[in-house]
């Protein structure tokens, strides 16, 4: 299709604030903010060990330097920080913060929620962002991404304009506004959703556009594909080894038919395979660490990332609940996190549901199966 026929974002998010004539429009702007802030994060990515191309040195990485080291510095998550995480961290600041839609923002990469400057108003929304989703894989020059997700503050934030607070931002993320990523991959994409179905956008370079490539994004119910870390299988639950020795055991286990395994240690490109072709991604709760129960993070992982896929027909969970009514207790808070398609994440939560079951599952497949105990 020529380009003079595709819609842009900026086409798109008009054409959908045509649904709700009363509607200011300020929602549209934040999202166009946050696409300019990915876009110059996706320009930055691009550029890699040649430097970057927005007025900042990024430490060059030494021959046989532990990359992990390269930033130095220590997240709230107790992470290791990359210059990239800080600078991708700051363009959503800088993107951001000067327009009058915001109330407050959190993000990965600070402890506190980050205040509006006195210097600009404040607005009605507040953004939750992990700047740059699976950094541990950008000095291999595997795709990362960004997550964002909007909410809206609390109405005494909004008519009083005072600083936000940690408890502002523990709402549920079935209260989610608009929420989605950008992946930075061969090409450079931006995924969708304001509580209408999914659409997904590709970065024109030349133009400097996301380009609407990806309408009505939808997840196949049923998938032979399941993504997971299984480094971790001494520590998952049984349910969860119950579902993945099912799966390994193929044609002539219980689920009859062959599956296979992906695991790119990026869960925003992992969430964009499953959006495009079906599958199941688990980092389900474990045993690992008992002060963390589960790795990725709720505000700024799970709800995103939960809200996109089950707008696209898909579902989002803990494996014991909808991953979207969780009412959260802290900011930087880990949850274990099942999505994907329809069918598979309800068997998942149907094992975790069925104790009795899992064990004689367990038991049964004790022999053959690869992650047994
Ligand atoms: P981040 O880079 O924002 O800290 O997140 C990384 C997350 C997620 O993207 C990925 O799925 C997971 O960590 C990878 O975990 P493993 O290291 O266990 O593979
Ligand atoms: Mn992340
Ligand atoms: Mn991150």
């Amino acid at each position: 299709m020529p380009l003079s026929h595709r819609w842009t974002l900026t086409r798109w998010l008009i054409e959908e604030r045509r649904r709700y004539p009363s509607a200011s429009g300020e929602l549209n702007a934040l999202i166009l903010d946050i696409s300019l802030a990915c876009k110059a994060i996706a320009r930055i990515v691009a550029f890699g060990d040649l430097g970057d191309t927005f007025g900042q040195a990024l430490p060059a990485a030494k021959a046989g330097e532990a990359a992990a080291t390269l930033g130095g510095h220590i997240n709230v998550q107790g992470e290791v920080q990359k210059p990239l995480d800080v600078l991708s961290n700051e363009i959503f600041i800088r993107m951001n913060e000067w327009s009058g839609h915001l109330a407050g923002m959190a993000s990965e990469e600070m402890e506190l929620p980050r205040q509006i400057p006195e210097a600009f108003s404040r607005g009605k929304y507040l953004l939750v962002f992990d700047p740059l989703d699976g950094s541990s894989n950008i000095d291999v020059n595997v795709s990362v991404g960004s997550i964002f997700s909007i909410l809206r503050a609390p109405q005494d934030v909004i008519d009083s304009g005072r600083d936000v607070t940690e408890a502002d931002f523990l709402q549920p993320g079935a209260t989610q506004v608009a929420a989605g990523y950008a992946l930075y991959g061969p090409t450079t994409m931006l995924v969708l959703t304001v509580g209408n179905g999914v659409a997904g956008f590709t970065l024109n370079p030349n133009l400097g556009e996301f380009v609407l490539t990806h309408a009505e994004i939808r997840v196949p119910a049923d998938t032979r594909e399941f993504a997971i870390n299984t480094s971790n299988s001494r520590f998952w639950e049984p349910p969860v080894k119950r579902y993945v020795d099912e799966c390994l055991a193929g044609q002539t286990g219980p689920r009859a038919k062959d599956f296979n395994m992906r695991w790119i240690a990026s869960m925003v490109a992992e969430a964009h395979r499953i959006l495009m072709r079906g599958g199941v991604f688990m980092y389900p709760r474990d045993t690992k660490d008992p002060a963390k129960p589960g790795r990725l993070r709720l505000l700024y992982e799970a709800n995103p990332i939960g809200f996109v896929v089950e707008q696209a027909g898909g579902r989002a969970s803990t494996g014991r609940q909808p991953v979207l009514g969780v009412v959260p207790s802290q900011l930087h808070q880990r949850i274990g996190l099942v999505f994907g398609s329809r069918n598979e994440v309800e068997r998942i939560e149907r094992y975790h549901q069925e104790p009795a079951a899992s064990d004689a599952g367990m038991e049964l497949f004790a022999q053959r199966g690869l992650f047994r105990n």
